[in-house]
């Protein structure tokens, strides 16, 4: 990648330790409570911004411009209307593209190629939501009560939408969860991580210069502890969406249940990709090693449970071991940069901590693992991309998501074997499979329990294409026609025609 513009540079303009308001009802504003939150940059922990630290008072004034919009000023809005307001949010987010990629960055640590990369995914949710803002309908229903009783459904908006994401991909998460909001005449209050808040009020903004009302969008940085759980439980909020940690989740949903509201969770996992014996290994390589490696394990998805046939495991390894060495860390915003920093100290020693747990539970540590040294490594949360061979499917290294660069390989002899391997996890988000034979890839697919399967790749996500888990992976999916429809109530009208 040739970039024609100085990421650093961009990034010291938009962020030099000033104070970033939230923005409610189309103003920013600071907490109620004047506290602030530090925003750092993973890969130095240095101080980027402050950012409003939002409590309860808060959350409320939000939910209560959302609710104002939503019966108010947004109800005005046609479906053509909508789509033109997600048609122009498109464009200036296009327009911005690379400072919001900067951004995104600077806060969470993902290499810029990457961000930069999610363009097709991010901007092609709003303009396929944009299609289907105008495409909205219900049904006329024949119904046996009477011949002169006419019944037919509306779709009507749920209403006040609370939607709280992680600091793994803000930017795609702020959108995908507001797209849908705006295309079928929701409003929303986001909340962001406090790990990455920057960019998702950047995005409000812009949603305003494309024409938003006030009080469509609002976002609300502070803690989960707060501010997430006072949006959960809110009384006036219709339906939360969330993407984060399985235990949260349940928080959340327990939050939910006071008001009966809607939930959608987009929780962890522990994704297994299965490599079987007549795979195309050097296709299936770089591509186990990214299934992990592409976020520093920091994805719902990783594919972190690595399933390889006994036969070609020691080639499998040696190659997989190779490319993980061959992998540059550093900043992401540093042209080169494979594999950025962990987005905190925390979560440093908590995947340290899982490293000494493989080690000491009898897996055979290949590579990785250490803190890299030298220039430019000072201050980060930087670790070396990790492979332990030898797992066995009881050790905590192959049970829990470790959300860092670890992948686990488990050697496997048969496919009836693998399978039921594969799905004995309280998970079921996602799973991939290497083989050249069709027949044995449809077997494979068809057993898999898991909402995403991918064939001789992994990773793909597409705006038109649904995404989402099962069992302890959460409920519910985004993207695709589907995903409007946990926005939408239906209503049934009876019409006495005599
Ligand atoms: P988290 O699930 O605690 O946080 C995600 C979001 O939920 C943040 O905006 C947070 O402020 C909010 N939140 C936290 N507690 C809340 C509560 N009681 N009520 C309402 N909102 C609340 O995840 P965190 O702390 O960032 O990461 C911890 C672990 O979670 C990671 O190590 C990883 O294993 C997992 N995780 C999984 C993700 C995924 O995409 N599946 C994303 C982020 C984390
Ligand atoms: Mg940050």
């Amino acid at each position: 990648m040739t970039l024609t513009f100085d990421p650093h540079q961009i990034a010291e303009t938009l962020y030099h330790g000033q104070f970033c308001p939230m923005f409610i009802d189309g103003k920013d504003v600071p907490a109620r409570s004047g506290e602030v939150l530090n925003v750092v940059d993973p890969a130095s922990n240095r101080a980027l911004a402050t950012v409003p630290c939002g409590g309860a008072e808060d959350v409320d004034a939000a939910v209560a411009a959302a609710r104002r919009a939503f019966e108010g000023a947004w109800s005005k809005f046609t479906p053509y209307d909508r789509q033109e307001v997600l048609l122009r949010i498109a464009d200036v987010m296009e327009r911005d593209w690379e400072k919001l990629c900067v951004s995104d960055t600077a806060d969470m640590g993902l290499p810029l190629a990457r961000t930069l990369g999610n363009k097709r995914r991010v901007i092609g949710m709003l303009r396929f939501y944009a299609g289907q803002a105008v495409a909205l309908h219900g049904d006329v229903i024949e119904n046996s009560v009477s011949q002169s009783m006419f019944s037919f459904t509306t779709r009507e908006p749920v209403g006040v939408v609370g939607a709280i994401i992680p600091w793994n991909a803000p930017t795609a998460a702020s959108i995908w969860k507001i797209a849908p909001a705006l295309a079928t005449g929701c409003t929303v209050v986001l909340k962001p991580s406090e790990d990455a808040p920057l960019t998702p009020l950047m995005i409000a903004r812009l949603m305003q210069e494309a024409g938003v009302p006030d009080g469509v969008v609002n976002v609300v940085t502070g803690t989960g502890r707060e501010a997430g759980a006072r949006l959960a439980e809110h009384p006036d909020v219709n339906k939360v969406v969330f993407t984060g940690s399985t235990a949260t989740g349940k928080t959340i949903a327990r939050a939910g249940v006071e008001n009966l509201k809607r939930i959608t969770l987009e929780l962890g996992g522990k994704s297994p990709l299965i490599i079987c014996k007549d795979a195309d290994i050097d296709k299936a390589v770089p591509v186990a090693a990214m299934a992990v490696y592409a976020h520093s394990g920091q994805i719902c998805i990783a594919g972190s449970r690595l399933f390889v046939a006994r036969e070609i495991q020691d080639e499998f390894i040696e190659k997989l071991a190779a490319f993980a060495r061959g992998l540059k860390i550093g900043h992401g915003l540093d042209e080169g940069t494979d594999l950025g920093p962990l987005i905190n100290r925390v979560q440093t020693e908590k995947v340290e901590g899982y490293i000494a747990a493989g080690k000491a539970e009898g897996a055979r540590l290949v590579t990785g693992g250490a803190r890299p040294e030298g220039e430019g490594y000072d201050g980060g949360n930087f670790l070396e991309p990790v492979i332990f061979a030898d797992v066995t499917d009881d050790m905590t290294i192959a049970r829990e998501e470790i959300f860092g660069p670890v992948i686990s390989v488990l050697p496997f002899d048969t496919m009836e074997e693998v399978i039921a391997r594969a799905n004995a996890t309280p998970y079921g988000l996602a799973a991939g499979i290497f083989t050249r034979d069709l027949s044995t890839a449809h077997r494979t697919v068809k057993r898999l329990k898991a909402g995403s399967v991918w064939v001789n790749m992994y990773h793909a996500i597409d705006p038109a294409v649904p995404f989402g888990g099962l069992k302890m992976s959460g409920y519910g999916k985004e993207g695709g026609v589907e995903h409007l429809q946990a926005y939408l109530d239906t209503k049934a009208v009876w019409i006495q025609t005599e």
